[in-house]
Parts: structure tokens; sequence; C-alpha cells
């Protein structure tokens, strides 16, 4: 199977530009472009390669996100989180968005500033509802490990035992109303986010 990958969307997941490059840094924050960018991967297509049959080359089966209508942007109150279920209502479809009241990666809003995230924690599966931290924009610490993830950074985590950022809920503004498209990172205990 041959993939082929834009060199934009590599260097978008790789967090590079040529001034980091010279810099030898990496900055964690990824504009809204890069974000949308990176999370378009879920349906970007892969076409399949039978050797010896090169008229055979056909596109795989693609899955893409539903496009889920999740709440109204004006009935979002500052660090009060609005939670639902994404991208289905299987295992682990916990989600949740939140107004933070600053500027955040992946943002949406005049403001940049709601957000969503799956709740499960990626080190073992941790439920993080109801840990919301409105004085550090972070999620957790998780009951299990006492990870802890940074909102405001694409679900980094901050401390604890999980090595894997928070899967990230891509959204869109249509109007007032928010919808959720696509998710950025594996939902714990899925092996594909789409298929369970
Ligand atoms: S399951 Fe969350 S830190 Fe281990």
């Amino acid at each position: 199977m041959e993939t082929r990958l834009d060199p934009k969307i590599v260097q978008a997941i790789n967090g590079e530009n040529d001034e980091a490059k010279k810099a030898g840094t990496r900055p964690c924050l990824m504009n809204r472009r890069q974000f949308l960018l990176t999370g378009g991967i879920a349906t970007t297509v892969v076409m399949v390669g039978i050797p010896n049959m090169a008229e055979a080359q056909t596109p795989a089966v693609i899955s893409t996100y539903p496009r889920k209508f999740i709440t109204k942007l004006s009935s979002l109150k500052v660090d009060e989180p609005f939670d639902f279920l994404y991208p289905d209502e299987g295992d682990y479809s916990e989600s949740m968005l939140v107004k933070l009241g600053t500027k955040a990666g992946g943002g949406i809003g005049p403001k940049e500033d709601v957000v969503g995230f799956n709740y499960t924690c990626t080190h073992q599966g941790g439920p993080l509802q109801g840990t919301y931290q409105a004085a550090d924009k972070a999620l957790g610490p998780c009951p299990l490990h006492l990870t802890t993830f940074d909102l405001t950074r694409h679900g980094i985590f901050i401390s604890g035992q999980a090595y894997q950022s928070l899967p990230q809920v891509l959204l869109e503004l249509e109007g007032d109303d928010i919808f959720a498209v696509g998710m950025f990172g594996l939902i714990y205990g899925r092996f594909d986010n789409l298929r369970g």
C-alpha cells in the first residue's frame, strides 16, 4: 500500500517550520490552519496499489467523521463545560466543550477560546468527567494516576502518567451553531476512532 502525504501535512504534524528548524525547537501550539489541515488526514484518500495490476488501483474505503450539531455558542458560559457524545454513542465517546475565556489551540469563536475534548484519559482510560479546572484551563487530575491535560495547548499532558495528548474534537462554527466535525488523536480503547 502506498500512502503519500502532502509535505505541508507532515510539517503540520511535526510542528516544524524553517525558523523552528534553525533554532532547533518545535512549537507546541499549531495555528488553526495547521490544526484543521492535520485533522483532515482522516479524510485523505489512500490509493491502494496492487503489484502488476496498474489498472487495478482503486481508492480504499474511506471513513469520514459525522458533522454533528453540539450546541449554541451564545449558550456557553466561561469555565462551564458542556457534555456530549462524539463521534458516535459507543464506548469512550463522552466528550466536552468548554469556553475557556482565553485563546486556545484549535479554539473557535471570536476569541478562539471554545475547545472540545474527549473525556477518556489516554493512559489507561480513567474518566475525566467533573475534573475541569478553571484556574489552569485543564482537565484532571485523572482519578486513576493523576494525569492532567492542558486544554489551551491541544490537550497535552501537564503531569502524571499519560504520555499522549487528550484527543481533541475538531469544531466548526456556523453562525451561532457549533458542530463537531472530526477528532485529532486516537480515543483510548479504540483502534480506529470511527470503528470502535
Ligand atoms: S488512567 Fe489516567 S493517569 Fe492513568
